[in-house]
């Protein structure tokens, strides 16, 4: 019989790979795949942050919280793990290099799309781009064998909207050396959803499910001028709290969301509508 309500949010017996799992919001994805009963194979490529991942998560999840090391711009290392974990029903493409955007001056200011590195440019793409795809082809095509999976892929506001580069003006530098949130993270993020809407419509009538969450910035001891800026720009005037992606991510991993497919969630604070 098919589960409805809450029963819907329920993943006992099956099992989940999040990527970048030993970061912030890695480790919070698989809290919350735990949480609803789901063995989540945490990976990444930091072995020392995936065994802190681990003593942070087993307290509370025990034996359903399990971490490989897995490198998501390495073909063989995602085949490796496939291979080592057996069918997994959920797959969370999380892992992403945030460029962060510090200015040093008195220089070239690389974060800048003048000067830009190519370099920088296919490094970050490999990862949060090209890893998602790489997870998506590997898991995704033993799901829809299987008859049935899920895919999250995690955005950003910045997939909806243009980075508001006065957020990071520094008082004492000349236009020409701010700093600015690279094109990159735009690109990549936005690149994500139309990944998400080929996935889903790809694989609808193998029962494989893709969809996307666009979270605005978590708080995380920025600088308190920041954090003003940024909560001007959001009408409930505040950066998210770590666990307020959580159920959004136990929706759309579980069948409570077994209608939807190839579709983003915006949570932003409200960020994006003005
Ligand atoms: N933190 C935020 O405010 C925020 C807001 C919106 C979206 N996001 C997105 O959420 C996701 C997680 O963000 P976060 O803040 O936890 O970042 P984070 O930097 O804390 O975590 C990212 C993880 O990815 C891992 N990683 C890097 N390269 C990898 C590779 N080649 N293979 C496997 N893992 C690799 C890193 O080791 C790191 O643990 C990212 O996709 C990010 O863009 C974050």
């Amino acid at each position: 019989m098919t589960k409805t309500g809450i029963a819907a949010f329920d993943l006992t017996g099956k099992r989940a790979v999040v990527t970048g799992a030993a970061g912030l919001l890695g480790r919070e994805h698989a809290a919350a795949l735990a949480q609803i009963g789901a063995e989540v194979i945490l990976t990444d490529i930091g072995e020392t942050a995936l065994q802190a991942a681990q003593t942070e998560l087993a307290p509370f999840y025990g034996n359903r919280i399990r971490v490989a090391v897995m490198d998501v711009t390495s073909e063989a290392s995602i085949l490796h793990l496939a291979d080592q974990v057996g069918p997994v029903d959920v797959l969370v493409n999380n892992a992403a290099i945030d460029p962060k955007v510090t200015a040093e001056g008195g220089g070239l200011e690389l974060s800048r799309l003048e000067h830009f590195p190519l370099e920088e440019w296919n490094r970050q793409i490999s990862v949060g781009l090209s890893g998602a795809f790489l997870c998506a082809r590997i898991f995704g095509s033993s799901m829809a064998a299987r008859g049935g999976g899920v895919i999250l892929n995690i955005a950003s506001d910045l997939a909806v909207i243009a980075p508001d580069q006065r957020l990071y003006r520094k008082l004492d530098l000349p236009a020409h050396e701010q700093p600015v949130k690279p094109v990159t993270y735009s690109v990549i993020k936005t690149a994500l959803l139309g990944l998400t809407r080929y996935l889903a419509a790809y694989w609808a009538e193998q029962g494989v499910r893709a969809n996307a969450i666009s979270p605005g910035g978590v708080f995380n001891d920025h600088p308190a001028e920041f954090v003003e800026r940024l909560a001007a720009l959001i009408p409930m005037r505040r950066m998210a709290e770590l666990s307020e992606y959580r159920a959004a991510v136990q929706f759309l991993c579980s069948p409570a969301s077994s209608y939807m497919t190839g579709q983003n969630l915006v949570i932003d604070g409200g960020r994006s509508i003005i």
